[in-house]
């Protein structure tokens, strides 16, 4: 697990944003792992302006979506269907047609999320997923508990998720579905590479937790400990709990190119 501190987000988006354009320039059909929330809105904007100048092209990408909330239509404004609409597709170049997310209307859920892994199984599997943190540890919507094998499936959320993403249903956490999809952990331990970004001291102990700690399912985010490709773009806020921060930043100085770092 490579940590990585940024003075501010505003550089970790855009590190984390050339760290993904690199990616994309190498593999044009790469399999891209898309996360919500409002983390990944920097890098999402910053990748919408190299797209829109001509630097990057998301033609050839497949995507495939963590989550989504279980009984909420996909053009409803609170689900993440219409959030990535809103906020990434409809603003690059990549064919809607190439993009995944958990249908949280499924009549038959267990059949729909065996059908998402094949889905994923089918399109050669995921070549870069990037994540955020929740306040709790959880990766997608593995909840503390979760299996670390898990796979894609139903969970029910935490009441501090619930807390924590009241705001985007009005600051109402009765307006906030109880039940979503996630792809499991061990869905998300299979992609080749994993990027996690956390911002603000809301994350710090979940940050710390998931890096220096024990792995634990308590901790879900943990279990990234154990892939061998990961790397984790944090703001001063977001890494003020970690012990080795001095460290991980001694490293990341002394890393030998500018191209490595990427
Ligand atoms: P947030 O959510 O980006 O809205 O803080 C992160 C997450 O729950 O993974």
């Amino acid at each position: 697990m490579e940590v990585i501190i940024y003075p501010d987000k505003e550089s970790a988006n855009r590190a984390a944003a050339d760290f993904v354009a690199n990616a994309l320039r190498r593999n044009p059909h790469m399999v891209l792992g898309l996360a919500t929330g409002e983390t990944p809105l920097g890098l999402y904007s910053n990748l919408i302006k190299m797209n829109a100048c001509g630097q990057i092209s998301f033609a050839g990408v497949t995507s495939f979506n963590l989550d989504e909330y279980v009984g909420i239509d996909k053009n409803d404004e609170n689900s993440y269907a219409r959030y990535m609409r809103d906020n990434f597709f409809d603003k690059i170049d990549i064919d809607i047609s190439n993009t995944h997310i958990p249908d949280g209307m499924a009549e038959d859920i267990r059949q729909s999320c065996r059908a998402y892994e094949k889905s994923i199984r089918d399109a050669g599997g995921i070549d870069l997923q990037i994540l955020g943190i929740g306040s709790d540890g959880h990766i997608g919507f593995n909840e503390p508990t979760s299996s670390l094998a898990s796979r894609t499936r139903m969970k029910t959320l935490t009441s501090e998720t619930i807390q924590d993403n009241a705001r985007f249903f009005g600051g109402d956490p009765d307006a906030v579905p109880r039940h979503v999809l996630t792809m499991g952990i061990g869905t998300i331990l299979e992609a080749d590479t994993v990027i996690l970004l956390a911002y603000g001291v809301s994350k710090a102990a979940a940050v710390a937790a998931m890096a220096e700690g024990p792995i634990t399912s308590m901790i879900p985010a943990s279990a990234l400990q154990m892939h061998p490709s990961v790397k984790i773009f944090l703001d001063e806020p977001a890494a003020s709990k970690l012990k080795l921060a001095d460290y991980y930043k001694w490293v990341y100085s002394r890393k030998p190119s500018i191209d490595a770092k990427h």
